[in-house]
């Protein structure tokens, strides 16, 4: 069949759409400062894309509909590198980096201060492109240095990449060299839905990344959230590159490529060991993670001096964070009872050096997990601990697994107070029958019912309550209302003063208010937000009592399943005792109006009809403050994201509900927009 050659307005047409798309890319990637909505940008490319269906003739290698990925390959194909691709020494101290400068000095026979180019040390794969006259032409891994595979199908798919360098004067030939890595709210949302589909998920964000540069099929690769920050240049010809290597990555940037915004120079290695201590501060909040910072000297000439020792340069250095996985051993794994019964799994861990602190037991959840993880009493596992996040095994190196591990084993009766422990059907959890007979659960619930967001006593904390309740001067929580100084001032950690201050904040907790009291009974489910609904809606406690569960289903964001705990909790003889004794010892809280009398003026609020949810960690005020504020102008702040969710405010920190926010499309405000919000309304 003969092709007709295209129209030229067809022609134009998609010149004008490349040229506007590769801008887009350029703004959004090399620049961070996107310029249209994604929306626009996929309404472009597919209008580009039709263009070139319809007239296959005008497809081009470079064209950004190119980046969808290609047909499978049988295997990657060895390529040797042009130049040597080296890796980094380490510094792990402060005294470390001074060492490498002073080794530095020394060599260069000189006193003079060194300028050193910092930059974050991304965590991913690295990566050598080449391009020639301007055009991508191929892309090698590292390998072993000397010789790297070619993933060429993957990395074209790579937004970030560019096929095109941008610009007039280019070099004939050039090798970019960078990171590819996974930013961590793509690679949460990659997890949640291959967790969702049943598939297995990555353990981190850098195996995620190599993991998805691996495929064989392209296609895979063009589905995942992977980008690409440039580091440095391999081999260049044709064009001279400026003299010290933060200028070079600037003119990678005017090129195309994404560079790192955190990047810096330092004068002296002091500059130096100031950044990393302030990057290291800035680690948790950083969209992809970090493991160090690189030192590279920033100039050219001295770096050419310097020359390199076998497998790294002289001229720079990795000074690393404290790793955030570890491998340890799992000795054994004992069982905690909760609150409510649940038999918790902790794995009691050869003690590891982790993401700052020194890590010995870590939560296993629940069978699922062991079962999901697949893990024996004796195996080598990997603990991670990231920020603030609390530790977790992520997975489990099973080549080291020794001939003697044991399988875990839930017991059949709580090792507490030896009731029955089930599988409640349709849970992952295994419970203790025990109820309030199990000194463990009578704990939780003490614990509980004192804690600052309950009913706020101060000081009686977790030892205190141990105490108590093993020396059995407290039961249940209406006891604490009849301990004598004498019974407090004779406990561990105890004196006759803190005896008299616990006394007064068990005085001084009488008076509540109703969310507070609700929350403080530890009904399952019924976290601060529902106990704050319900008080809203029934106004007292007696209302509450007598609702059957239709009335509650007819609650803000109460289903079935809370329900039914709630009906079950006040249909619970014992409770309504202890309800009544807590009332008859003179707790009390302001009456209130049921919400639906006082609905007429709710509505009339700036928020009225809003529900927002409030993650990550905010520097103005707390959260806690934040949602009385919003509260007050009729916004409803809710603990989970869904649907229903107008907005959300996430600070630093912020992770799965900001990942759920965006795939829902929810409005994303930051603190400032929060603070803007609250003064615009503040009178
Ligand atoms: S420079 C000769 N700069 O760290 C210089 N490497 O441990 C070699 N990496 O293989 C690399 N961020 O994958 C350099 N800003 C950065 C980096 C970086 C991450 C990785 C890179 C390298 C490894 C060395």
């Amino acid at each position: 069949m003969i092709q007709q050659a295209p129209p030229a307005a067809a022609r134009q047409r998609a010149f004008e759409l490349r040229h506007d798309i590769d801008e887009h890319n350029y703004r959004y990637y090399a620049l961070d400062e996107p310029s249209i909505p994604d929306a626009e940008y996929d309404r472009l490319l597919n209008e580009l894309r039709d263009i070139e269906q319809q007239h296959p003739s005008l497809i081009d290698s470079s064209s950004p509909t190119q980046r969808v990925g290609a047909a499978p390959l049988d295997a990657f194909n060895s390529v040797p590198h042009e130049k040597r691709m080296l890796s980094l020494d380490n510094a792990f101290s402060d005294d470390d980096l001074t060492a490498f400068d002073q080794r530095l000095k020394d060599r260069l026979k000189s006193d003079e201060t060194i300028e050193y180019a910092c930059e974050p040390k991304l965590d991913g794969i690295a990566i050598s492109i080449l391009y020639e006259n301007g055009q991508f032409v191929r892309a090698l891994t590292r390998g072993d240095g000397s010789t790297g595979e070619d993933i060429s199908q993957n990395v074209r798919t790579i937004k970030s990449v560019p096929l095109k360098l941008r610009g007039e004067n280019l070099p004939e030939r050039l090798e970019v060299r960078g990171e590819i890595y996974m930013p961590s709210a793509g690679f949460a949302k990659l997890n949640q839905s291959a967790a969702a589909k049943g598939e297995k998920v990555f353990v981190n964000p850098r195996n995620a990344a190599a993991g998805s540069l691996r495929q064989l099929d392209s296609r895979i690769t063009a589905s995942r959230p992977l980008e690409l920050c440039a580091y440095s240049v391999g081999i260049h010809q044709g064009l001279a590159l400026p003299s010290k290597h933060t200028d070079i990555l600037h003119l990678l940037n005017r090129w195309g490529f994404k560079i790192n915004p955190n990047m810096a120079v330092a004068q002296s290695i002091n500059d130096c060991i100031a950044y990393h201590q302030q990057l290291g501060e800035k680690r948790d909040e950083l969209p992809y993670d970090i493991d160090g910072v690189v030192f590279k000297v920033n100039s050219i000439d001295l770096q050419e001096t310097l020359g390199f020792v076998s497998r790294a340069p002289r001229w720079a250095i990795a000074y690393k964070f404290p790793a955030q996985e570890e491998m340890t051993q799992l000795q054994d794994v004992e069982f905690q009872v909760g609150r409510t019964g649940t038999l918790t799994p902790v794995a009691r861990l050869k003690p590891v050096f982790v993401g700052g602190v020194t890590v010995s037991n870590v939560t296993l959840h629940n069978k699922d997990e062991i079962d999901r993880l697949g893990v024996q009493i004796g195996d080598t596992v990997i603990v991670r601990r990231a920020g603030d996040v609390i530790p977790q095994i992520v997975s489990v190196i099973k080549e080291r697994r020794p001939d003697d591990t044991r399988e875990i084993e839930f017991p059949a009766t709580c090792p507490v107070c030896g009731s029955p422990a089930v599988r409640v059907p349709g849970e992952a959890a295994i419970r203790c029958e025990g109820g309030l007979i199990c000194p463990a659960q009578r704990k939780e619930a003490i614990i509980h019912f004192a804690s600052r967001k309950a009913m706020n006593i101060d000081g009686l904390g977790d030892k205190i309550v141990d105490q108590l309740v093993d020396k059995s001067l407290v039961k249940n929580v209406v006891d604490l209302f009849s301990l004598l100084q004498q019974d407090i001032a004779g406990l561990d950690r105890m004196g006759e003063k803190s005896a008299a201050n616990l006394l007064n904040a068990l005085e001084a907790a009488k008076q509540t208010t109703l969310p507070r009291f609700i929350y403080s009974l530890g009904i399952r489910e019924v976290g601060e937000a529902t106990a704050r609904n319900l008080a809203a809606h029934f106004g007292s406690i007696q209302a509450l009592s007598n609702a059957d569960e239709d009335a509650l289903l007819a609650v803000d964001d109460i289903g079935p399943i809370v329900a039914r705990f709630i009906r079950d909790f006040f249909t619970e003889q014992n409770n309504l005792d202890i309800i009544a004794s807590l009332q008859g010892l003179g707790i009390t809280w302001p009456e209130s109006e049921p919400q639906n009398a006082a609905l007429e003026n709710a509505a009339e609020l700036p928020l009225a009809g809003q529900t927002c949810v409030l993650t990550g960690s905010l520097e103005a005020m707390t959260r806690d403050e934040a949602g009385e504020r919003l509260r007050t102008l009729g916004a409803k702040v809710s603990g989970s994201v869904s649907k229903k969710t107008d907005f959300i405010v996430a600070g630093p920190g912020a992770g799965s509900k900001r990942t759920k926010a965006e795939s829902l499309s929810i409005e994303i405000l930051s603190e400032e927009q929060l603070l803007e919000l609250l003064n615009q309304y503040s009178t």
